[in-house]
């Protein structure tokens, strides 16, 4: 059985969502030891460990540390769900190729924070999130799925931001079971699914 380890900062609702599809969780780790995710972790009787970001002087002295607890758990796959920090290129570097992340927009589209504040700025029509696997550009990498959702014309931010959660906690843990599976292939950049599975939703 593959080993899945979950990096979080706060609310956890994608952790949540790929523990409850029954994906094979070993362990949960955030930089903050107030993250609301890891009271849902130990209840499940996951494991979990805190790496305080706030006590390294440096990215890389915290990174060097975060990898260590990682390693420890022995993962096979990294999973990003709203981990907020910048990590390191030796960092990513190490699990290359065994690192996701979810961005909350259609990437390359807004990468980097207040992806929906800029969506609707922009007048974009359609929005949405996006699993790829981590490389050192941030919010760059090979894409493994992609949900698009509509933007109305009254939407608020909150209006926009549920209605892309709601389809990041489909896309997740789908992209992490194809993942576990070995399901995922990726040639010059861009990620196959075997079987062709259907990289996309769209979801009117
Ligand atoms: C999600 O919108 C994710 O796309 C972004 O941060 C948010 C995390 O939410 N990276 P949660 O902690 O998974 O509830």
């Amino acid at each position: 059985m593959k080993r899945i380890v979950i990096l979080i900062s706060g609310r956890g609702s994608n952790m949540q969502a790929i523990v409850e599809a029954g994906l094979p969780v070993a362990a949960v780790v955030s930089n903050r030891a107030d993250a609301a995710g890891l009271e849902y972790a130990v209840g499940r009787g996951i494991a979990t460990a805190v790496v305080e970001h706030r006590n390294y002087a440096t990215r890389e002295a915290f990174d060097a540390a975060l990898a260590q607890v990682v390693d420890g758990f022995r993962p096979d796959l990294l999973v990003l769900a709203g981990f907020m920090r910048i990590l390191s290129d030796d960092f990513v570097e190490r699990y290359q190729g065994r690192l996701l992340n979810i961005h909350p927009s259609l990437l390359p589209a807004f990468p980097g924070l207040n992806t929906h504040a800029r969506a609707l700025a922009a007048g974009v029509k359609l929005h949405g999130c996006t699993v790829h696997f981590v490389t050192a550009e941030l919010d760059h990498g090979p894409i493994v799925m992609q949900a698009a959702v509509p933007v109305h014309p009254r939407d608020h931010e909150a209006d926009l931001a549920a209605r892309v959660l709601a389809q990041e906690h489909r896309i997740y843990p789908q992209a992490v079971r194809w993942f576990v599976e070995d399901q995922l292939v990726i040639d010059n950049g861009v990620v196959h699914v075997k079987g062709d599975y259907p990289q996309q939703l769209y979801v009117p």
